[in-house]
């Protein structure tokens, strides 16, 4: 039942473009009966809900404004009050800057976590809740270490690390509550073209040239493997999405 994403309502953090928004597509595509996007950009927000509605159905999108590091009580409360459960959770959000070291922590660490547990305490099964799924998405350098870019690795093995434990079949077992993490590789988005890191010139230019090496693949890639690993994962595991290839457990 779980892993069927048939009449299943879902939540997806930054979910108004990019590999966020082509997640919410690809499960309203597989029969999800409620996609919810919550996103800080506002216009586009709204903008992609009515994308949504017009081509899945006028019922089966809703958008609310939030930033993940402030809103996690209202904006939980109202979706709880209003659809009474939430079967899925995608913490799909990030910002891309490596100047603002808290901040990018912040948002991309420690809401995780906290988006993850809140999720987790509602659905609980041995407090009366339905149980359900949070997919992380970390990056393939959550596992993976180069010399470049040492604060983005780091946040995203504890993203990895996070997962595998708060998933872990022991807790599993006891709570019903599935958690697995998505590690795109090389992904074109708008953050992707922003990266700028904080290094010297001689090492941002190896970077770039590191980058060029690189297969970029398109959000699509990795929306299809987060359907996969919906649909097939264990809890506490991670999966790879890179070169447009199959998900590759990791
Ligand atoms: C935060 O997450 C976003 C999206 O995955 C990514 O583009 C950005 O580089 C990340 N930054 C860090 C420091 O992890």
């Amino acid at each position: 039942m779980e892993r069927n994403i048939e009449k299943k309502q879902v939540v997806i953090t930054g979910g108004a473009q990019g590999i966020g928004f082509s997640t919410a597509e690809k499960f309203l595509e597989k029969g999800a009966r409620l996609v919810i996007i919550l996103d800080i950009d506002e216009k586009q927000g709204q903008a992609s809900a009515e994308t949504l509605k017009s081509k899945y159905g006028e019922g089966r999108a809703e958008f609310y404004k939030c930033d993940i590091t402030s809103d996690l009580d209202p904006v939980t409360n109202t979706i709880f009050d209003k659809h009474g459960f939430i079967d899925v959770l995608v913490n799909n959000a990030g910002i891309c800057n490596e100047y603002m070291l808290r901040k990018t922590i912040e948002v991309n660490v420690t809401a995780v976590m906290e988006w993850s547990i809140r999720f987790f305490d509602r659905t609980r099964k041995d407090k009366g809740g339905n149980g359900g799924t949070v997919i992380n998405i970390a990056s393939q350098y959550g596992f993976r270490v180069d010399q470049f870019m040492p604060i983005y690795q780091g946040s995203k093995f504890a993203v990895i690390g996070f997962t595998r434990s708060f998933g872990h079949s022991y807790r599993y077992k006891k709570y019903g509550v599935r958690v697995v993490a998505v590690c795109p590789g090389a992904t074109r988005t708008k953050l992707s073209t922003k990266t700028k890191m904080n290094d010297d010139p001689s090492v941002q230019k190896d970077f770039e040239e590191m980058l060029k090496t690189e297969t970029w693949q398109e959000v699509e890639a990795v929306s299809n493997v987060i359907a996969y690993v919906f649909e097939n994962a264990d809890s506490g595991t991670a999966w790879l999405s890179e070169d447009s290839k199959p998900a590759k457990e990791v």
